[in-house]
């Protein structure tokens, strides 16, 4: 069995928000925080893998869980040289004096790269990541200028929509006023296994105008990979993808896929060899995807990638 070198984990499903891209109602159960004794047998679990890069995040806004410096810390106390990689959806409070900025500041020790969600501007933004705010996002903005970096990448994650193909250049004007790295675009995925990105219309209704736009303008900051097939799919090798009740799953482009078991009740190495896992495994391998990848974003994002020169 390969190592596992990529891990996705979620220790929290708690989220302020409710955005229309994203299928985190539908695939969450109770509302829970992983407590940190959990965290600390969790990573003892799979501490014998090489992991070069995890994201601490899922299917919730991580800075919600009320221990993420902890959280952050164990982590890299386990794993001191992977890359750790948080998103956050930056609508809450860090003003000076407030608990919840001593946390995030902490936390800024050891994070290694932080994407700033941000997609669209003002109304777009507003529609789209309901119930954000757009003041409530600059004035987060403006308290972060107060923020120690430490040595942390902090970025702008920009998923794009049909919708939203226009206000790209007005947040990379906010994102280099703020003194933020790179924009990251991530053409928006559908993360849910029974539906095809062709029937839905914010991701596959761009015009011929747009996408020229969008490759002309942006293809440098377009991430993913058009030359990609069921064969290439590192998760099925090396990736794990957790829950916050301790289930593994395969990735996240299939987040409401039944788990494969859970880590709290077997070993990680023992459920990476059940059946399900395995058939899963071989039908990418084989390129002859099991009914779990039916419709895999990579794989449905493949025509665009390549139109975008991506
Ligand atoms: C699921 S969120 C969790 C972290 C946090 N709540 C946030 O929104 O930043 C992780 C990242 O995935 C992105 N994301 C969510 N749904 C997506 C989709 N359908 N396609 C592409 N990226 C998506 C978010 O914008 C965010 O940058
Ligand atoms: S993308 Fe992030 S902020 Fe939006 S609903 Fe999903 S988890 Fe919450
Ligand atoms: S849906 Fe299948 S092919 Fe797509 S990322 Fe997940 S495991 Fe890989």
């Amino acid at each position: 069995m390969d190592n596992i070198t990529y891990a996705y984990l979620e220790t929290t499903n708690y989220c302020n928000l409710d955005c229309s891209f994203c299928n985190r109602t539908d695939v969450i159960g109770e509302l829970q925080h992983m407590p940190l004794y959990k965290w600390e047998t969790l990573l003892d679990g799979i501490k014998h893998h090489p992991i070069e890069e995890a994201k601490l995040m899922g299917m919730g806004e991580p800075m919600l869980h009320p221990h993420f410096d902890h959280i952050c810390r164990m982590f890299k106390e386990t794993f001191p040289k992977s890359k750790l990689i948080v998103a956050t959806n930056c609508q809450y409070n860090i003003k000076e004096g407030l608990e919840f900025r001593k946390k995030f500041q902490e936390c800024m020790k050891y994070i290694d790269v932080l994407y700033f969600s941000i997609d669209g501007w003002d109304e777009s933004y507003e529609r789209d990541r309901a119930p954000a705010k757009w003041n409530k996002l600059i004035k987060f903005l403006k308290d972060f200028e107060t923020i120690n970096r430490y040595d942390c990448d902090v970025v702008v994650n920009y998923v794009v929509n049909a919708y939203n193909v226009d206000d790209i250049e007005k947040v990379d004007k906010l994102r280099q006023e703020n003194n933020l790295g790179m924009l990251r675009l991530n053409i928006a995925q559908i993360w849910d296994e029974n539906t095809k990105m062709s029937d839905d219309l914010a991701t596959s209704g761009y015009s011929r105008e747009q996408l020229d736009y969008l490759k002309d303008t942006w293809g440098d900051n377009i991430m993913g990979r058009s030359k990609w097939d069921f064969e290439d799919c590192f998760w099925v090798k090396n990736g794990l993808y957790t829950t916050v009740e301790g289930d593994v799953k395969m990735c996240c482009m299939n987040t409401g896929a039944k788990p494969f078991g859970n880590l709290f009740e077997n070993s990680i190495d023992e459920i990476r060899m059940v059946d399900s896992y395995q058939e899963v495994k071989k039908g990418c391998g084989d390129n002859k995807p099991t009914s779990h990848c039916k419709n895999c974003s990579y794989k449905e994002l493949v025509p665009i990638l390549e139109y975008l020169g991506v």
